[in-house]
């Protein structure tokens, strides 16, 4: 029995799941997980939504929300579909939780205090508009490699970790400015010190598959630059080193400590050691464009630390939708959260898993789900088992019948029962995950053939015994299906070990051992639908409607109605007085006559552009509905409206009356 540690990447908390996150990881992470406990290992599965970085800043930025607000909405949202699509974690935590901090602030420190993190001189890309560094994905460009666009962390096209700098026609994505390079320092990881560590690693790793080998040499080959590891932003875990104030770790970082911060949560309720877990059998399941992070950085970061390295990186494909690559910001995505309304999980489970290997490429289509569902679910495994079961009860009275004399085609479809588990055992361990299932479904239509050849709705009144012996199969195989579905279709699995009083499905041994004659069992329901055209129909129109009104969305995205424009109520007003603030140098405090009862007190940032006495008389433009706010302690009950770099004073002209509203 070995321990296995599993993982699956982190999802970025910064919107729900969708299909392409399921397969790429999620589902083959569970399955691999279903499979070993099956056989007896002793699995540890773990994940955690990865809440810090710019994906979530910007998004807290783009709805005025708080970054904590944002990671905590969609966390519940992913804890959700995750679940709902029967994913069999053994903890799932945040990289906000207070152990994940203390784990990531003592991993930095080792490494710091072991001399493999070094304080760096650096420049670093700033916008001189919105006043802030601009890291990662606060600013896009070209690839300085492949030259296509490009975010300041990675360039999608052709998978390479990037820093802003070395973008092409950079800018930042708040506002469009052009950054300036400015002088910063920031603490970087002698990532350079481990090539040889690395192409060691990457070289002479059995398990690690083609797509990593290939993108892991040809990076190691180019050779590795040191790496920056931690940021000027307020949103991440604070850099724990007194002179680092402002800078928080790198995202990346500290989410691959993701998945031991998990995991040792779990130790913590479960009593049991993690690091055993990791000691012995490590796998990532990740998707294709973070292999740089998970073959070179991850690896590097460990090797430092002094732990052991991934056994197994997994990494998924891309999952295209009708053939177009998925995009949520044209909502050309299928949410799980709308998928499981309306069909089952496993439906999904098993389209995305038999439609290609994990290592290819893949597309989901509608019409190609229907056609799977309808022909291979719905009329192969389902058919199978709906006539094995409804057969036995009529003719056998719900009891297994006796085998006896069998003929050569009983011997060859006994055999390929009694060898399904192994072959579709042996590919599961191997990764091959739509190789085990081809298999599945390839004996299910040798049953439903074998079904067909025996007709034993004629044999029943001529040969007793032949239909005797294709039922006794059959209900052999509808249980070894049961046992071997069960990684794949863990609920559709289960709804066959019912029918046929079965009480669970944990051991996978237990799938070729064959029921007795005798054996009695339940009154089968249908337990796959075929999808009509309609529905399929509907779902393609969804698809198209959304992705029209998210370019309308685009299109209206800057604009607002006369009716946003009308909220807001500006009226003449005239400055009976002023004075500085105290302790402030931009700050006036001014008395505005704008034609109400009292004067309004408001708190202009004048203080730099006019000297109090040089406002007193003049008339001023007031936005009058705003709520009050206090400055410096001062009560301000309006604003006065100026540019911010000059100054420059909006002033009506000679015929604008004090309470007069602008429209
Ligand atoms: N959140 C990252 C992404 O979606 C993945 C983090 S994986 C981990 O690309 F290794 F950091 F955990
Ligand atoms: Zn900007």
């Amino acid at each position: 029995m070995s321990k296995i540690f599993i993982s699956c990447a982190l999802p970025y908390a910064n919107g729900p799941c969708h299909l392409g996150h399921i397969r790429s990881t999620y589902l083959p992470a569970d399955i691999y997980a279903r499979y070993n406990r099956m056989v007896g290992n002793d699995v540890l599965l773990v994940c955690a939504t990865d809440e810090h970085g710019t994906p979530i800043a910007v998004k807290a930025d783009k709805e005025n929300k708080k970054p904590i607000e944002i990671s905590k909405r969609y966390h519940d949202m992913i804890v959700k579909d995750v679940e709902s699509m029967n994913i069999s974690l053994d903890n799932f935590t945040r990289t906000t939780d207070e152990k994940h901090y203390e784990i990531a602030k003592n991993f930095f420190k080792d490494l710091y205090d072991n001399g493999f993190i070094y304080r760096e001189d650096i420049q670093q890309l700033y916008c001189p508009n919105c006043n802030k560094f601009l890291p990662d994905r606060y600013v896009e460009g070209l690839c300085p490699v492949c030259g296509s666009e490009a975010r300041g962390d990675h360039c999608e096209k052709c998978g390479r970790a990037l820093d802003p700098t070395e973008l092409d026609e950079p800018h930042c994505i708040t506002c469009g400015t052009t950054p300036v390079i400015k002088d910063t320092f920031q603490y970087a990881f002698k990532l350079s010190d481990f090539e040889d560590d690395l192409k060691d690693y990457i070289q002479n790793n059995e398990n690690l598959p083609a797509n990593v080998k290939n993108y892991a040499s040809n990076w190691l080959n180019d050779g590795l630059n040191d790496w920056i590891l931690t940021r000027d932003m307020d949103w991440g875990i604070p850099v724990p080193l007194e002179e680092a104030k402002g800078k928080v770790l790198y995202v990346w970082i500290e989410a691959f400590l993701g998945y031991i911060s998990s995991a040792s949560q779990w130790s913590e309720q479960s009593g049991k050691k993690w690091e055993e877990y990791w000691d012995d059998f490590v796998v990532h399941f990740i998707g294709k464009d973070i292999i740089y992070h998970h073959s070179i950085f991850w690896p590097g970061l460990l090797k430092a630390y002094g732990c052991k390295l991934p056994d197994m990186i997994y990494a998924g494909e891309f999952l295209s939708l009708e053939g177009e690559k998925m995009s949520t910001s044209k909502n050309w995505v299928i949410w799980i959260a709308d998928f499981v309304k309306d069909y089952d999980p496993d439906l999904l489970r098993y389209y995305l898993t038999i439609n290609a290997p994990l290592n290819k490429d893949s597309d989901f289509s509608w019409d190609d789900f229907q056609r799977r569902n309808n022909d291979e679910l719905a009329d192969v495994i389902g058919n199978f088992l709906h006539r094995t079961f409804t057969f036995t009860r009529k003719y056998f009275d719900s009891k297994i019948p006796e085998y006896a004399n069998p003929s050569a085609e009983d011997e060859e479809f006994k055999k390929a029962i009694e060898e399904l588990p192994a072959i579709a055992g042996e590919y599961i361990s191997k990764f091959e995950f739509r190789e085990g299932l081809l298999e599945i479904f390839k004996v299910a239509k040798k049953g439903n053939k074998y079904f067909n050849d025996q007709e034993p709705w004629k044999a029943v009144k001529e040969d007793m015994q032949k239909a005797a012996n294709c039922l006794y199969l059959s209900n052999q195989l509808a249980k070894t299906l049961a046992y071997t579905l069960k990684p794949y279709l863990p609920t559709k699995a289960d709804a066959i070990a019912k029918i046929m009083n079965i009480d669970d499905l944990s051991e996978w041994k237990d799938a070729s051992v064959f029921l007795p004659s005798g054996y009695e069992i339940n009154k089968a329901k249908p337990l796959f639908k075929k999808i009509d055209d309609e529905v399929i129909e509907a779902e393609k129109a969804k698809l198209q409607e959304n992705l029209k009104e998210s370019s309308e969305d685009e299109n209206m995205s800057d604009l607002i109605s006369i009716d946003d424009f009308d909220e807001v109520v500006i009226k003449i007003g005239q400055v009976l007085e002023a004075e500085k603030i105290e302790k402030s140098d931009k700050l006036l405090k001014l008395q505005v006559d704008i034609g109400e009862e009292k004067p309004r007190q408001i708190v202009a940032g004048l203080a730099k552009f006019y000297s109090p006495e040089e406002l007193v008389d003049r008339k001023v433009c007031v936005v009058a509905n705003l709520q009050p706010a206090k400055l410096f302690g001062t009560l301000s009950q309006g604003m006065i409206l100026a540019t911010g770099g000059s100054g420059a004073l909006l002033s009506p002209d000679e015929n604008g009356k004090v309470g007069e509203r602008i429209q």
